[in-house]
Parts: C-alpha cells; structure tokens; sequence
C-alpha cells in the first residue's frame, strides 16, 4: 500500500537539504523514536499514501512532515511545541518555494496538530489523519473521532501503519535517506567511522 522507493524519490525532489540541515541542527530530540526522523517519516509516508488516492498535495504533506514536530522540547508535555514548529516553518520563509496558499496550510497543520480534534480543512486533515496514523508507536490505535479522510479510517490503512511502527521503530529507508543527506554520506558509501560515531551519538538509528 505504501510504495517506499517512490515516496522517498518525491520526498527529495520536493525538500532541499539546505531546508533538512537547518532542522536537524536545531532540533533538541535527535535521539527520539517516538517525535524525531524515524516518525516524520512515517508520516510522510502515510501522507503520501492518502495523497496517492485521493489527489491531495504531496508539497503540504512533505513541509508539515518535517515542522510539525521539529520544535519539541521533550516526548512528553509540551502543548506549545505544534505554534513552535510553525513559526518555525514561516521562519524559513526564503529558503521554502510554495504557495502563499500551501504556507497557510502547513503554518495551520502545524500549529493546530497536537490539539484540534477536527478540521474544517482537508488538505490540513489529511496532515493531522497521517501524524495520527502513527500513534501505533505508543501504544495507541489511531481513533476515527479524531480522522478525517475516508481511507485513513479503514483497517487496511490502519493496518499498514501499525505494520510500519512495528518493523522499524526507529528506522525507515527515508529517515536514513535524510541522515545522509544531512551529514553529506552518499547512498552508495557505507557510514566511516568518524561519521558514524558522531552520528551515533545522535541518533539511535539501525546501521
Ligand atoms: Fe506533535
Ligand atoms: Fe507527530
């Protein structure tokens, strides 16, 4: 259901690494399974997905992927960390190439995640619908009181999230692809070891 190899190609003709350099720099939670690379991932896979079928904005889900947790100080409490990532993203405004239309969306996607149940807006539901879709990673079933899109609502595509979190915790081809895009290790290079510790005591990703 997920076509991985395609959503990591659209992922990267969408986002400069100069956009990905500035967040992973910033962000204070490297180290997390649970709000860092391996969940924006997911959640862009997930997006990309609901996007497939039902012609949503691939550019909206990609932008929200990366922002929406980017600002979090901690996994736990932290109910400013959604308006955090969206100034955040609006921060960024010379260096990001979207609408002015697309900017509101994602800004609003971002800002409203962690607290808005529903949204009256579709292209910002399937944002909310694909961060949500990942709840599997603590534990949590995704609620249809809290999905908007008809897709995201069915067991299979609950199913192939929970199949996603359950393989990979910490790991997907694009979190990867990310790191190494970040750090300048091409894909076909194995990780040397001086990259590799420094990256290791980062990120607690599979190598
Ligand atoms: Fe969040
Ligand atoms: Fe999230």
């Amino acid at each position: 259901m997920i076509n991985e190899e395609k959503a990591v190609q659209d992922f990267f003709e969408i986002i400069d690494t100069k956009v990905l350099r500035k967040i992973i720099d910033e962000f204070y939670l490297k180290s997390s399974y649970i709000h860092g690379t391996p969940h924006w991932s997911r959640v862009f896979y997930y997006g990309h997905t609901l996007s497939n079928h039902s012609n949503f904005d691939k550019e909206i889900i990609a932008y929200f992927s990366l922002f929406h947790d980017s600002k979090r100080f901690n996994d736990h409490e932290d109910p400013e960390h959604g308006l955090r990532g969206a100034e955040f993203f609006r921060s960024l405004d010379k260096i990001i190439y979207v609408s002015a239309e697309q900017k509101e969306i994602i800004y609003e996607a971002c800002k409203v995640h962690n607290y808005l149940k529903q949204s009256d807006n579709l292209e910002v539901g399937m944002c909310l619908d694909s961060d949500r879709l990942d709840l599997w990673r603590v534990g949590i079933k995704p609620s249809n009181d809290y999905l908007h899109i008809d897709l995201s609502k069915t067991e299979k595509m609950k199913n192939t999230s929970l199949y996603y979190v359950q393989n990979n915790p910490n790991y997907t081809i694009l979190s990867d692809r990310i790191i190494r895009s970040v750090y300048d290790i091409e894909q076909e290079k194995p990780y040397n070891n001086s990259i590799l510790s420094k990256i290791k005591n980062q990120f607690k990703f599979k190598f």
